[in-house]
């Protein structure tokens, strides 16, 4: 098995390659700057967390939007990674062909099926992702975003503690917006 810091440069180069030009949403940074934050956030949790493969759970984060934004398939992760890597990612991605209003809640279904570092994933994207608002966001999206937010965090009890209670945190941070 590859060292952390390895696995770590080949994730993050095959991410930034699949997402091209992408952006992070409503900024001018590159969506590696996502994806590296969300790493972040689990580095920190694996030092709280006993027992955490943070191997696996820096694979997924780094990948984690790769099959929902880019043209990456499950079977190419599976190959280039492991069918643990493409497994979580496949849950942590939107299935376009629902309804909207049911996306969120069939993938979050799909990590309760995973291990504990993929809910860690969600997690930690969803702290990073709970910055101030872009401008252009009404009161009723703030606010729908915020339910969201509430949704993963009941979901998803149990799967890192560290980050539930960072998660919980940013929550009540973001009140003040809606
Ligand atoms: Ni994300």
């Amino acid at each position: 098995m590859a060292d952390i810091q390895t696995l770590y440069q080949e994730a993050i180069r095959f991410a930034a390659e699949k997402h091209g030009p992408q952006k992070v949403k409503g900024s001018k940074n590159p969506y590696v700057v996502h994806l590296s934050n969300v790493a972040m956030e689990l580095f920190i949790a694996a030092r709280r967390t006993p027992g955490m493969d943070l191997s696996l759970a820096i694979q997924v984060a780094l990948l984690h939007d790769t099959i929902e934004d880019t043209q990456t398939t499950k079977a190419e992760l599976e190959e280039t990674f492991s069918t643990d890597v493409a497994e979580g990612v496949w849950a942590l991605t939107r299935d376009q062909r629902l309804l909207r209003d049911y996306r969120l809640t069939d993938s979050l279904a799909k990590i309760r099926q995973c291990p504990k570092e993929v809910w860690a994933v969600k997690l930690a994207d969803r702290i990073t992702n709970l910055q101030t608002p872009p401008k252009s966001w009404s009161k009723s999206h703030k606010r729908e975003y915020l339910f969201d937010s509430m949704q993963i965090l009941e979901a998803l009890m149990g799967g890192n503690e560290y980050l539930e209670k960072r998660l919980k945190a940013k929550i009540e941070e973001y009140n003040k917006y809606v």
